[in-house]
C-alpha cells in the first residue's frame, strides 16, 4: 500500500476535497461522471465492486439502475464513514481495505470499477490480475485514472490554478509527490502504453480508451468549458473478460 494511504483522512484535506466536488463545474461532474456512467452502460442485475469508492456516490446510481449488488473497497476510515450514510437502507456495502489487499473469490463479479483511485496505487499488476480473477467470463473493468500529460508533472500545479500545463518526464513513470488538497500526497505516473500493456497482458479485450474531452452541456460556464478544452484531464479505460 503507498504511504498515502489515508491521504483522505487528514480533516483538512476531506474538508477540501467535499468542497471541490460541491463547487459548480468541478472536474468530477462535469467530465468524469459522464464518460465513466456512458461506459458504465447498463447495470441491470450486475454485481458490482468499486475500488477506492469514496463515498460509494456510484452505489446510488447503480442500485437504482437495477444493479444486483454494489460492494465498495475504501482504506479511508474518514471516507468510509461517508459511504456507509451514503449505503444506509440500501443493498450496498462498503468493506474497509485497501485496494492492494482486496481478495474475492473467483468469478463472483460482473463489474469491477475505480475511479480516480488506482494513481494512489504504486502496483498495478497485482491489482489488474485480482480483477481478471474475480471477474465472472464476459464482466468488465472499468477505470479512470488522471491522465498521463497530467500526472507527469505537476509543476504548475504550484502556481495556483493553472494557465498551463507542463508535460515533463512522461517516460519516467513512477512515484510523483506534489501539493493536492492542501497537504503533500504522492501518486503514481503511468505512461498510455503502460495502461494499455497491463489490461491486455492480463488478458482483457481493450474495448474503450477515453480521455475526457468536455461536451458542453456538461458545463455550466463557457469558460469552463474552453478551458478543458485545453488539456485531458482524466484518462478512461473499459475492458471485458473474455467468453
Ligand atoms: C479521488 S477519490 C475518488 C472517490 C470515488 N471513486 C469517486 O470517484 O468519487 C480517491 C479515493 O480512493 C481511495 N483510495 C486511495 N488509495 C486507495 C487504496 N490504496 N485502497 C483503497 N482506497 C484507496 C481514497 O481514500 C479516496 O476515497
Amino acid at each position: 500500500m503507498s504511504e498515502d494511504k489515508e491521504f483522505y483522512d487528514i480533516p483538512e484535506v476531506l474538508e477540501y476535497y467535499l468542497a471541490h466536488r460541491r463547487r459548480p463545474d468541478n472536474p468530477n461532474d462535469a467530465l468524469e461522471r459522464p464518460i465513466f456512467l456512458e461506459l458504465a452502460g447498463n447495470l441491470i442485475n450486475l454485481d458490482i465492486v468499486d475500488l477506492g469508492c469514496g463515498n460509494a456516490e456510484f452505489s446510488s446510481y447503480a442500485l437504482l439502475q437495477g444493479a444486483r449488488s454494489y460492494e465498495g473497497i475504501e482504506a479511508s476510515s474518514s471516507m468510509l464513514d461517508i459511504a456507509c450514510q451514503t449505503l444506509a437502507g440500501t443493498s450496498g456495502k462498503v468493506r474497509h481495505q485497501s485496494i492492494e489487499t482486496w481478495r474475492t473469490k473467483a468469478e463472483q463479479v460482473d463489474l469491477v470499477s475505480s475511479r480516480l483511485a488506482l494513481n494512489y496505487v504504486e502496483n498495478l499488476k497485482p491489482v489488474f490480475q485480482e480483477i481478471y480473477k474475480v471477474l465472472r467470463p464476459g464482466g468488465r473493468v472499468i477505470i479512470s485514472v488522471e491522465h498521463p500529460v497530467i500526472t507527469s508533472n505537476f509543476t504548475s500545479l504550484s502556481e495556483g490554478r493553472r494557465n498551463t500545463w507542463l508535460v515533463d518526464n512522461y517516460f519516467n513513470s513512477g512515484a510523483r509527490k506534489h501539493m493536492w488538497l492542501g497537504s503533500e500526497v504522492t501518486k503514481y505516473h503511468h505512461t498510455l502504453e503502460e495502461y494499455f500493456n497491463l489490461v491486455t497482458d492480463t488478458g482483457f479485450e481493450l474495448t474503450s480508451v477515453r480521455e475526457s474531452c468536455p461536451q458542453r452541456e456538461n458545463f455550466l460556464s463557457e469558460a469552463e468549458y474552453e478551458r478543458r478544452l485545453r488539456i485531458p484531464l482524466f484518462l478512461f479505460i473499459a475492458a471485458r473478460k473474455p467468453k
